[in-house]
């Protein structure tokens, strides 16, 4: 266990993050974050749910093996093959594997989804902590909807956990509903009451639903939590989960503030590491950051207005209580352009934290080649965007190899479309109601798919006029699948267009295959 004077950063981005609607991401995408998360230094990484899917299971149990310091959990119900799937998965890690099993505790979870009583409850919590502490070392238990949970029921329930053999117990404000000086109460009531307390370390999740995820994550510190779970930039179901690195920036800037000695390191964390954690994250999850996003927006940093300029150039202390450098703003190194060879791209990914096998980089290669004619720099954010889209066009099944299209106010929108499967090339064209419209139909005539546009959004990478183009979207294919989601980025906005739809194409091929409509 880790001394009272340290706080453990638990990072659910890749699970409970995972749960925002349009977050999904795919294995390589999971990858990438958690490798970015163990640069950044958190102390446990929450990769999934194993039992959900089979692409969970593999994406935790790859993470488990990738990564070497990092400790990797794998969520489970209480329930047998859960909880031995999640063993399977973390199994890799080692001594670092951790089960994280939930069952929720509160009248109306008891009452409405599991139709179970408090005793019910208590003895499968108590029975599926044990057969998770069989299998590994490391036990979480989290009482699901705990801040809404009976406070003696809760802490009969915390104590006859932590005897069965969990080792973090955490308190889930599940739907966002408690307050700081509530949620603080909680965790002073458990710590009084629950005899055995001292043989694990208490853990906080909060949900954001009423905005207060950070605020009340930081307020049970104050009473003695010591493991924070959220997630960066605050992503997850609904509202969200507390924004780690506004946990991590307000423990670093303000431990007095919390309980700790002043100057006093309560997290391990390498916070020069947020900014580059916060825009994988982004860009693998296709969430964009809020522009006034603390830390990691856009603005967080921008002043405005000549009084504030002016303060800040006389003493930045004035109008900044975070030295911008410090969570690494400004990091920028030269763009690329087409001049510079594979080594320096290579160099450069590597720098970003992408390591690419040799194919894939003659994929990332060849596409950089092409965006370097048209644009006189390529950026870091460009070249990250040029990774997500051509190693995910080439997961599938189909690779873009030509597009030409025609519009203007008076001809009609036409598109024609050339892509490879297999060493063969197929072309075709169609008329749309715009050229992305004459795109999508092209592919839809090749690939014999019939997708529906449900989302749609284009940013651009950079600034300036040559900056890339990056399109999100979101289709159905069929009444009965949910939507698949796509990404592509190119200098032109309509071949970022149709490189985002085939990627979405080729995503709904590999989940029919799999025989699962998500
Ligand atoms: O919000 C929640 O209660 C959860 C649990 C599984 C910890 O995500
Ligand atoms: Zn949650």
């Amino acid at each position: 266990m880790k001394p009272n004077d340290h706080v453990l950063i638990f990072d659910t981005t890749l699970r409970d993050g995972e749960q925002c609607p349009g977050a999904s991401m795919n294995l390589r995408q999971k990858l990438e974050v958690a490798r970015q998360l163990e640069k950044l230094g958190v102390d446990i990484i929450e990769a999934g749910f194993p039992c959900i899917s089979d692409g969970d299971f593999e994406a935790v149990s790859t993470i488990a093996r990738t990564l070497k310091n990092t400790r990797i959990a794998g969520l489970a119900r209480c329930v047998e093959n859960d909880v031995r799937q999640a063993a399977a998965a973390v199994a890799p890690a080692g001594d670092r594997g951790r089960i994280h099993t939930f069952l929720a505790t509160s009248p109306l979870h008891r009452e409405y989804k599991l139709k179970k009583t408090k005793e019910e409850v208590l003895d499968m919590a108590v029975r599926y902590v044990k057969m998770a502490a069989s299998l590994v070392k490391d036990v979480e238990f989290s009482p699901e909807d705990a801040s809404r949970t009976e406070l003696d029921y809760l802490a009969q329930v915390i104590e006859a956990v932590i005897d069965a053999g969990a080792t973090t117990v955490n308190i889930p404000d599940t739907v966002g509903f408690t307050t700081p000086v509530e949620y603080s109460n909680m965790i002073r009531y458990l710590i009084d009451h629950v005899s055995n307390i001292g043989k694990a370390v208490i853990s906080v999740h909060c949900h954001n639903d009423i905005g207060l995820a950070v605020a009340n994550s930081l307020a049970a510190v104050t009473a003695g939590a010591r493991q924070v779970e959220g997630a960066i930039n605050g992503i997850g179901e609904r509202a969200g989960n507390a924004a780690l690195e506004e946990v991590i920036m307000a423990l670093t800037l303000r431990p007095e503030a919390f309980g700790f000695a002043p100057g006093s390191k309560v997290v391990g964390v390498n916070t020069r590491e947020i900014v580059k954690t916060s825009r994988v994250v982004s860009r693998m999850s296709g969430m964009a950051v809020q522009r006034s996003k603390a830390i990691v927006g856009e603005n967080a940093f921008a002043h405005s207005s000549g009084i504030h300029q002016h303060g800040i150039l006389a003493k930045r202390e004035t109008y900044e209580v975070i030295n911008p450098a410090d969570v690494g703003w400004g990091e920028t190194e030269l763009p690329l352009t087409k001049h510079s060879g594979r080594a320096a791209v290579k160099a450069r990914l590597e720098k970003l934290g992408h390591e690419l096998s040799d194919e894939e980089l003659t994929q990332v290669f060849e596409h950089f080649k092409r965006v370097g004619d048209s644009k006189k720099f390529v950026y870091d954010d460009d070249l990250a965007a040029l990774v997500n889209d051509s190693l995910d066009t080439h997961e599938g099944k189909w690779k873009m190899v030509l597009l030409q299209f025609t519009a203007g106010s008076s001809a009609k929108p036409t598109a024609t479309v050339t892509l490879e499967k297999d060493g063969k090339s197929y072309t075709d064209c169609a008329i749309g109601n715009g050229p992305v419209n004459a795109c999508f139909k092209a592919i839809d005539r090749i690939t014999r798919t019939r997708g529906d546009l449900v989302d749609y959004v284009v940013r651009s990478t950079t600034a300036g006029q040559d900056a890339l183009g990056e399109v999100s979207v979101k289709v159905q294919f069929g009444d009965d699948c949910k939507p698949v989601s796509g990404k592509g980025a190119a200098s032109d906005v309509v071949e970022a267009s149709a490189r985002a739809y085939l990627n979405a194409v080729n995503r709904s091929i590999v989940l029919s295959e799999r025989n699962a409509c998500q």
